[in-house]
Protein backbone atom coordinates (compact mmCIF):
# COMPACT_ATOMS: atom_id res chain seq x y z
CA UNK A 1 0.00 0.00 0.00
CA UNK A 2 1.73 3.71 -0.80
CA UNK A 3 1.13 6.21 0.99
CA UNK A 4 -1.42 8.27 -0.88
CA UNK A 5 -3.82 4.93 -1.11
CA UNK A 6 -3.11 4.80 2.66
CA UNK A 7 -4.21 8.27 3.11
CA UNK A 8 -7.66 7.91 1.04
CA UNK A 9 -8.35 4.72 2.96
CA UNK A 10 -7.44 6.22 6.57
CA UNK A 11 -9.68 9.38 5.50
CA UNK A 12 -12.39 7.51 4.97
CA UNK A 13 -11.91 5.16 8.01
CA UNK A 14 -11.74 8.03 10.03
CA UNK A 15 -14.51 9.77 9.16
CA UNK A 16 -16.43 6.49 9.49
CA UNK A 17 -15.36 6.04 12.87
CA UNK A 18 -16.78 9.53 13.75
CA UNK A 19 -19.71 9.29 12.65
CA UNK A 20 -20.13 5.78 14.57
CA UNK A 21 -18.95 7.83 17.56
CA UNK A 22 -21.34 10.47 17.23
CA UNK A 23 -24.12 7.87 16.68
CA UNK A 24 -23.17 6.34 20.20
CA UNK A 25 -23.07 9.72 21.84
CA UNK A 26 -26.54 10.48 20.60
CA UNK A 27 -28.37 7.13 22.02
CA UNK A 28 -25.79 7.25 25.21
CA UNK A 29 -29.11 7.25 27.25
CA UNK A 30 -31.66 5.28 24.84
CA UNK A 31 -32.64 2.14 26.45
CA UNK A 32 -29.98 -1.12 26.01
CA UNK A 33 -31.03 -4.91 24.82
CA UNK A 34 -28.01 -6.70 26.42
CA UNK A 35 -27.48 -10.15 25.97
CA UNK A 36 -24.55 -12.22 27.30
CA UNK A 37 -22.10 -14.36 25.10
CA UNK A 38 -19.77 -17.14 25.89
CA UNK A 39 -20.01 -16.51 29.69
CA UNK A 40 -23.02 -13.56 31.72
CA UNK A 41 -20.33 -11.14 31.60
CA UNK A 42 -19.29 -11.65 28.55
CA UNK A 43 -21.73 -8.88 27.17
CA UNK A 44 -23.20 -7.58 23.57
CA UNK A 45 -25.58 -4.77 22.89
CA UNK A 46 -27.64 -3.66 20.05
CA UNK A 47 -25.32 -1.35 20.41
CA UNK A 48 -22.19 -3.10 19.77
CA UNK A 49 -23.67 -4.91 16.56
CA UNK A 50 -25.48 -2.08 15.10
CA UNK A 51 -21.96 0.16 14.87
CA UNK A 52 -20.38 -3.47 13.76
CA UNK A 53 -22.76 -3.30 10.86
CA UNK A 54 -22.51 0.51 10.02
CA UNK A 55 -18.67 -0.11 9.28
CA UNK A 56 -19.18 -4.09 7.45
CA UNK A 57 -21.46 -2.94 4.88
CA UNK A 58 -20.06 0.29 4.36
CA UNK A 59 -16.70 -1.39 3.60
CA UNK A 60 -18.41 -3.86 2.16
CA UNK A 61 -20.25 -1.52 -0.34
CA UNK A 62 -17.44 1.01 -0.98
CA UNK A 63 -14.16 -1.66 -1.37
CA UNK A 64 -15.73 -5.08 -1.92
CA UNK A 65 -12.32 -6.86 -2.61
CA UNK A 66 -11.26 -5.81 1.16
CA UNK A 67 -11.93 -8.42 3.85
CA UNK A 68 -12.99 -8.03 7.39
CA UNK A 69 -12.71 -9.59 10.75
CA UNK A 70 -15.07 -8.17 13.21
CA UNK A 71 -15.96 -9.17 16.48
CA UNK A 72 -20.01 -9.39 16.76
CA UNK A 73 -20.32 -12.01 13.28
CA UNK A 74 -20.53 -9.43 10.47
CA UNK A 75 -17.17 -9.88 9.02
CA UNK A 76 -15.31 -12.56 6.88
CA UNK A 77 -14.07 -16.23 8.39
CA UNK A 78 -10.60 -15.26 7.03
CA UNK A 79 -7.64 -18.26 7.04
CA UNK A 80 -5.19 -15.77 5.90
CA UNK A 81 -4.32 -11.79 6.42
CA UNK A 82 -3.58 -11.46 2.32
CA UNK A 83 -5.06 -8.38 0.68
CA UNK A 84 -6.22 -5.61 2.42
CA UNK A 85 -8.17 -6.21 5.72
CA UNK A 86 -10.13 -4.01 8.25
CA UNK A 87 -9.96 -5.71 11.98
CA UNK A 88 -12.49 -3.86 13.80
CA UNK A 89 -13.97 -3.66 17.57
CA UNK A 90 -17.09 -1.97 17.21
CA UNK A 91 -17.14 -1.04 20.84
CA UNK A 92 -14.06 -2.26 22.91
CA UNK A 93 -15.32 -1.76 26.91
CA UNK A 94 -18.72 -3.39 26.33
CA UNK A 95 -18.87 -3.75 30.02
CA UNK A 96 -17.85 -0.33 30.76
CA UNK A 97 -20.57 1.27 27.82
CA UNK A 98 -23.25 -0.82 29.66
CA UNK A 99 -21.91 0.28 32.94
CA UNK A 100 -20.68 3.39 32.88
CA UNK A 101 -21.27 4.90 29.46
CA UNK A 102 -18.33 5.74 28.95
CA UNK A 103 -14.39 4.05 28.89
CA UNK A 104 -14.97 2.83 25.51
CA UNK A 105 -13.48 2.49 22.35
CA UNK A 106 -14.27 2.08 19.15
CA UNK A 107 -10.83 0.34 17.18
CA UNK A 108 -10.26 0.18 13.67
CA UNK A 109 -7.09 -1.14 11.99
CA UNK A 110 -6.21 -1.83 8.24
CA UNK A 111 -3.46 -4.28 7.44
CA UNK A 112 -2.18 -4.83 4.28
CA UNK A 113 -0.87 -8.56 3.67
CA UNK A 114 -0.55 -8.91 7.49
CA UNK A 115 1.38 -5.39 8.06
CA UNK A 116 -0.39 -2.73 10.25
CA UNK A 117 -0.78 -0.12 7.90
CA UNK A 118 -3.58 2.65 9.50
CA UNK A 119 -4.78 2.25 13.57
CA UNK A 120 -7.96 4.13 14.52
CA UNK A 121 -9.12 3.81 18.91
CA UNK A 122 -11.69 6.38 19.29
CA UNK A 123 -12.50 7.42 23.02
CA UNK A 124 -16.34 7.77 22.20
CA UNK A 125 -17.64 9.89 25.14
CA UNK A 126 -14.81 12.13 25.59
CA UNK A 127 -14.53 12.47 21.95
CA UNK A 128 -10.61 11.87 21.60
CA UNK A 129 -9.48 9.75 18.39
CA UNK A 130 -5.78 8.42 18.41
CA UNK A 131 -4.50 7.79 15.08
CA UNK A 132 -1.48 6.75 13.18
CA UNK A 133 -0.23 5.59 10.01
CA UNK A 134 2.59 3.10 9.25
CA UNK A 135 5.80 5.67 9.52
CA UNK A 136 3.78 8.79 9.83
CA UNK A 137 3.62 8.71 13.25
CA UNK A 138 0.66 8.83 16.15
CA UNK A 139 -1.56 11.91 16.81
CA UNK A 140 -4.17 12.48 19.54
CA UNK A 141 -6.93 14.16 17.80
CA UNK A 142 -4.98 16.43 15.86
CA UNK A 143 -1.47 16.78 18.45
CA UNK A 144 1.53 14.54 17.22
CA UNK A 145 2.34 12.13 20.11
CA UNK A 146 6.16 12.17 20.78
CA UNK A 147 8.06 8.88 21.16
CA UNK A 148 8.44 7.32 24.23
CA UNK A 149 10.76 8.52 26.81
CA UNK A 150 14.33 6.62 27.30
CA UNK A 151 14.28 7.98 30.78
CA UNK A 152 12.27 5.59 32.63
CA UNK A 153 13.49 3.33 35.13
CA UNK A 154 11.31 0.57 35.79
CA UNK A 155 10.25 1.24 39.20
CA UNK A 156 8.71 4.26 38.20
CA UNK A 157 6.49 2.83 35.32
CA UNK A 158 3.04 2.05 35.81
CA UNK A 159 1.70 -0.92 33.97
CA UNK A 160 -1.75 -1.84 32.57
CA UNK A 161 -2.65 -5.23 33.82
CA UNK A 162 -5.99 -6.75 35.56
CA UNK A 163 -6.00 -9.06 38.76
CA UNK A 164 -6.14 -12.40 36.86
CA UNK A 165 -2.49 -12.18 37.02
CA UNK A 166 -2.73 -12.46 40.90
CA UNK A 167 -5.20 -15.13 40.81
CA UNK A 168 -4.12 -18.33 40.03
CA UNK A 169 -4.01 -18.67 36.17
CA UNK A 170 -3.05 -20.93 33.55
CA UNK A 171 0.15 -18.47 32.29
CA UNK A 172 2.12 -17.45 34.74
CA UNK A 173 2.86 -17.86 38.31
CA UNK A 174 0.80 -15.39 40.45
CA UNK A 175 3.75 -15.07 42.96
CA UNK A 176 5.66 -13.93 40.22
CA UNK A 177 3.15 -11.73 39.37
CA UNK A 178 2.79 -10.37 42.91
CA UNK A 179 6.43 -9.59 43.19
CA UNK A 180 5.84 -7.64 40.04
CA UNK A 181 3.30 -5.58 40.96
CA UNK A 182 5.21 -4.60 44.55
CA UNK A 183 8.52 -3.43 42.10
CA UNK A 184 6.87 -1.35 39.73
CA UNK A 185 5.24 2.52 41.19
CA UNK A 186 1.75 1.23 39.88
CA UNK A 187 -0.75 -0.44 38.24
CA UNK A 188 -3.76 0.65 36.77
CA UNK A 189 -7.13 -1.29 34.69
CA UNK A 190 -9.04 0.65 32.21
CA UNK A 191 -11.09 -2.44 31.25
CA UNK A 192 -10.99 -1.27 27.26
CA UNK A 193 -7.34 -3.19 25.56
CA UNK A 194 -7.63 -0.37 22.70
CA UNK A 195 -7.37 2.55 25.83
CA UNK A 196 -4.64 0.72 27.08
CA UNK A 197 -3.21 0.38 24.24
CA UNK A 198 -3.57 4.30 23.42
CA UNK A 199 -2.14 4.71 27.03
CA UNK A 200 0.89 3.10 26.28
CA UNK A 201 1.40 5.03 23.03
CA UNK A 202 1.00 8.02 24.78
CA UNK A 203 3.21 7.23 27.45
CA UNK A 204 0.67 7.48 30.54
CA UNK A 205 0.89 4.11 31.54
CA UNK A 206 4.45 2.36 30.34
CA UNK A 207 3.07 -0.75 29.44
CA UNK A 208 0.14 -3.36 29.61
CA UNK A 209 0.22 -6.85 29.56
CA UNK A 210 -3.15 -9.10 28.94
CA UNK A 211 -3.60 -12.75 29.18
CA UNK A 212 -6.15 -13.26 26.56
CA UNK A 213 -7.11 -10.76 23.55
CA UNK A 214 -8.51 -11.22 19.99
CA UNK A 215 -7.02 -9.86 16.98
CA UNK A 216 -9.85 -6.68 16.82
CA UNK A 217 -8.73 -5.49 20.30
CA UNK A 218 -5.03 -4.87 19.60
CA UNK A 219 -5.05 -4.45 15.76
CA UNK A 220 -5.25 -0.71 15.76
CA UNK A 221 -3.45 -0.50 19.12
CA UNK A 222 -0.18 -2.12 17.86
CA UNK A 223 -0.28 0.09 14.88
CA UNK A 224 -0.14 3.44 17.38
CA UNK A 225 2.42 1.79 19.38
CA UNK A 226 5.02 1.26 16.67
CA UNK A 227 4.69 5.00 16.09
CA UNK A 228 5.28 6.18 18.96
CA UNK A 229 8.66 3.92 19.80
CA UNK A 230 6.47 1.18 21.79
CA UNK A 231 6.74 -2.74 21.29
CA UNK A 232 4.81 -5.46 21.17
CA UNK A 233 4.74 -9.02 21.49
CA UNK A 234 2.69 -11.88 23.09
CA UNK A 235 3.49 -11.94 27.20
CA UNK A 236 6.33 -14.09 26.32
CA UNK A 237 8.34 -12.41 23.88
CA UNK A 238 6.72 -14.28 20.99
CA UNK A 239 5.31 -12.49 17.67
CA UNK A 240 1.40 -12.06 17.74
CA UNK A 241 -0.22 -14.16 15.48
CA UNK A 242 -3.22 -11.40 14.07
CA UNK A 243 -5.46 -14.27 13.16
CA UNK A 244 -5.99 -16.20 16.18
CA UNK A 245 -6.30 -14.81 19.93
CA UNK A 246 -2.87 -14.07 21.66
CA UNK A 247 -1.63 -13.20 25.42
CA UNK A 248 0.10 -9.54 24.63
CA UNK A 249 2.89 -7.61 25.86
CA UNK A 250 2.54 -4.09 24.74
CA UNK A 251 5.14 -1.08 26.51
CA UNK A 252 8.10 1.29 26.08
CA UNK A 253 10.84 -0.56 24.84
CA UNK A 254 13.12 0.55 28.36
CA UNK A 255 11.10 -1.95 30.25
CA UNK A 256 10.78 -4.60 28.22
CA UNK A 257 13.37 -7.12 28.50
CA UNK A 258 12.90 -6.87 32.53
CA UNK A 259 9.13 -7.37 31.95
CA UNK A 260 10.12 -10.61 29.57
CA UNK A 261 13.06 -11.98 31.89
CA UNK A 262 12.21 -11.42 34.93
CA UNK A 263 8.62 -11.95 35.76
CA UNK A 264 6.63 -13.13 32.47
CA UNK A 265 9.27 -16.01 31.34
CA UNK A 266 10.78 -16.50 34.77
CA UNK A 267 7.20 -17.76 36.13
CA UNK A 268 5.59 -19.26 32.71
CA UNK A 269 3.61 -22.24 33.90
C1 LIG B 1 -12.71 -6.59 26.14
C2 LIG B 1 -11.95 -5.41 26.67
C3 LIG B 1 -11.30 -5.76 28.00
C4 LIG B 1 -10.42 -6.98 27.89
C5 LIG B 1 -11.23 -8.14 27.35
C6 LIG B 1 -11.82 -7.77 26.00
P1 LIG B 1 -14.86 -6.12 24.58
O1 LIG B 1 -13.25 -6.28 24.85
O2 LIG B 1 -10.93 -5.00 25.79
O3 LIG B 1 -10.52 -4.70 28.46
O4 LIG B 1 -9.91 -7.30 29.16
O5 LIG B 1 -10.41 -9.27 27.22
O6 LIG B 1 -12.56 -8.87 25.50
O7 LIG B 1 -15.45 -7.49 24.69
O8 LIG B 1 -15.39 -5.16 25.56
O9 LIG B 1 -14.84 -5.64 23.17
CA1 LIG C 1 -17.03 -8.50 23.63
CA1 LIG D 1 -12.62 -5.83 22.56
CA1 LIG E 1 -16.17 -5.39 21.44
Amino acid sequence: MNQEQRQAIYQQAKDWVLEAGKTIRFKINDPLTISTKSNPNDLVTTMDRDTEYFFTSNIKQTYPDHAIVSEEGYGDELESLDGTVWIIDPIDGTMNFVHQKRNFAISVGVYQDGIGEIGLIYDVMADVLFSAKRGEGAFKNESPLPQLSENKSFYESILGLNHFWLCDNRLVDEKVMQSLVKTVRGTRTYGSAALEFAGVAEGIIDGYMTMDLAPWDIAAGIVIVNETGGKTTNAFGEPINMLQQNSVMTCNPVIYEQLIEEYTKKGRK
